[in-house]
């Protein structure tokens, strides 16, 4: 059975892609389709590997019943052949992730998280609540942006819960 590999990915790893994991683990779930995703999450930058997500980042999310447990790590050139999907949440997030594509195969495999969520323009990011907050807004979005991927991704990929 084929596992479809995710991996969002952020500056910090603390805030933003770790609230996109957490939140399409949980649509994963409730879908009944655990078994057929590994989801993961990394920031581009260095500063906060090993860390636990942004207290504001946990709490926001605990309180939708969500639970973040991720600790941050920094994304590396090899994700690229760990990961068949990649989700960026900004366009700084997008220029530096490319940069370390090896190949044509491995750009494809990057996209736009919002760029899922029904009703954005192409390359709108999920803006970044580390220094100014939004922490509420962040969880909103990557729930919508949540639904559309997983519906995305049961479509190409022929998933159902049944399945296998
Ligand atoms: P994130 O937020 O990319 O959503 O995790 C940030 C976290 C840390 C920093 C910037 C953004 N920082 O500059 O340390």
């Amino acid at each position: 059975m084929s596992v479809v590999r995710v991996c969002f990915v952020c500056l910090g790893n603390i805030c933003r892609s770790p609230t996109a994991e957490a939140v399409f683990v949980r649509d994963v779930s409730n879908a009944g389709l655990s078994s057929r995703f590994r989801i993961d999450s990394a920031g581009t930058g260095d500063w906060h590997v090993g860390q636990h997500a942004h207290p504001e980042t946990r709490r926001t999310a605990q309180a939708r019943g969500v639970p973040i447990t991720h600790l941050a790590r920094q994304f590396v050139a090899h994700d690229f052949d760990a990961f068949d999907v990649i989700l960026v949440m900004d366009r700084s997030n997008h220029r530096n992730v490319l940069a370390l594509a090896p190949d044509e195969a491995a750009r494809a495999k990057v996209h736009c998280f919002r760029d899922f969520e029904a009703g954005t323009e192409p390359m709108t990011e999920v803006p970044d609540p580390y220094h100014v907050g939004g922490f509420d807004e962040v969880f909103d979005i990557c729930e919508r942006a949540s639904r559309g991927l997983l519906a995305h991704l049961v479509r190409t990929h022929e998933l159902t819960a049944w399945s296998g």
